[in-house]
């Protein structure tokens, strides 16, 4: 049963591929018959920070950082200085993010743990009762290997990028209204919440919404030391609306469309432009909700370039990346509506405060909607209608 099989039709985050697929141990089944596993997300503290910087210093000469807690078993893989083999006799080549730890900033460095299962659920129970003290690890519970349509349960080195960013901009974020876009399993939500106010983390999808409301329950004690709120809402960017039917799970009050409208200084969103269908409704979304906002918004978004053979092409492209860029460049040209629009890419030059691989291809691009004429044009509609 914690056996993986990986499908042609599937697709698996390189945030879970960080460990050997061997050392997976699926905790149990979801709703839906998918393996479900928890990962777990450490804030290191000052004195495993300098343990970690001269580990990395003495036993890397190439910038290379060594994974600073893993698994036992890979430990003992670099105690034995034996090759390892999986299960096939294959090398076993675990990935290892870059070092780039030494940033300027105060905070404290974030470090997952990636991928340490219980085998069984009462294990599990045990893991986070054990867990439950503690101030400064975050725990997701995720599934691996899933199907397009659910690629939300994964979590993506995007809400990596965006995680860093956030938590080396702590004055910009503190104490603001924040929605977050395809938020998939809340771990970005749940970083932004030690900074911010209110949090609305949404996403489609009652099974996977349920996913992410049970990592927030799941990091409450860090959200609540935070002074934060995470609030669960189903935000989907091919409709117009927002649903607030009360029978229906993770709607909408009328007072937090009020709040969103008035409120909302910032944007997330984090991997979410890898279907043009989903991109186009994503960016008219991110049109309405800053038409309607009475105030100028910031929408960070973060996304990695993927280059795929295409029979089209014949050749290798970036199709989902280059619609991506063409949205950006309609929405600056937008001149009709409520707000102009500023685009940029900023360098990913902020400090590394979770592990992952920060390839060239992660970029972060930040949108700034500004108010033109306010008084004349402000809309009364609480709708995300344009
Ligand atoms: C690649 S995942 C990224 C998840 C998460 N942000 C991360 O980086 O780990 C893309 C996300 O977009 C969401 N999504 C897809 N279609 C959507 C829609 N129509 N409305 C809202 N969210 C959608 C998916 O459910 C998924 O959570």
């Amino acid at each position: 049963m914690d056996q993986i099989t990986f499908q042609h039709d599937r697709v698996l985050s390189d945030v879970h591929m960080l460990l050997p697929n061997a050392h997976h141990v699926m905790a149990r089944l979801n709703q839906v018959g998918q393996p479900v596993f928890i990962s777990k997300f450490k804030f290191l503290s000052n004195a495993e920070k300098q343990d970690s910087k001269c580990q990395a210093r003495s036993k890397s000469s190439d910038s290379e950082a060594h994974v600073l807690q893993v698994e036992d078993k890979e430990e003992n893989h670099e105690k034995n200085e034996e090759p390892a083999l999986d299960e096939d006799g294959d090398l076993d080549i675990p990935h290892r993010p870059r070092n780039n730890l030494s940033g300027d900033s105060t905070r404290e460095v974030v470090c997952p743990i990636i991928l340490k299962q219980s085998c069984t659920a009462a294990q599990q129970n045990e893991d986070d009762d054990a867990d439950e003290c503690f101030d400064d690890i975050i725990r997701i519970e995720h599934t691996m290997a899933t199907p397009l349509e659910d690629v939300g349960k994964q979590v993506w080195r995007g809400a990596l990028l965006l995680g860093d960013f956030i938590l080396s901009k702590p004055l910009m974020f503190k104490g603001a209204t924040v929605v977050e876009l395809g938020a998939g399993v809340g771990l970005t939500s749940i970083i932004m919440s030690t900074l911010a106010k209110k949090v609305y983390c949404t996403d489609v999808g009652e099974d996977l919404l349920s996913m992410c409301q049970r990592n927030i329950t799941r990091n409450e004690h860090m959200i609540e030391l935070a002074g934060g709120e995470v609030r669960v809402r189903q935000l989907d960017w091919l409709r117009s609306d927002l649903c607030t039917d009360a029978d229906v799970e993770f709607s909408w009050t009328e007072e937090e469309v009020a709040d969103i409208y008035d409120n909302v200084r910032f944007i997330i969103a984090a991997d979410i432009c890898y279907d043009d269908e989903l991109t186009d409704g994503f960016f008219r979304t991110l049109y309405r909700l800053c038409n309607n906002f009475g105030h100028d918004c910031t929408i960070f978004i973060s996304i990695e370039k993927r280059f795929n053979f295409t029979l089209r092409e014949m050749d290798v492209s970036c199709d989902a990346y280059n619609h991506f860029e063409h949205c950006l460049s309609q929405l600056e040209e937008l001149v009709d509506g409520q707000c102009s629009f500023k685009v940029e890419q900023l360098p990913s030059t902020f400090p590394q405060f979770l592990q992952y691989e920060r390839l060239d291809q992660l970029e972060l691009w930040k949108v700034t909607a500004k108010r033109v004429s306010f008084d004349k044009n402000k809309s009364n509609s609480k709708e995300l209608t344009s």
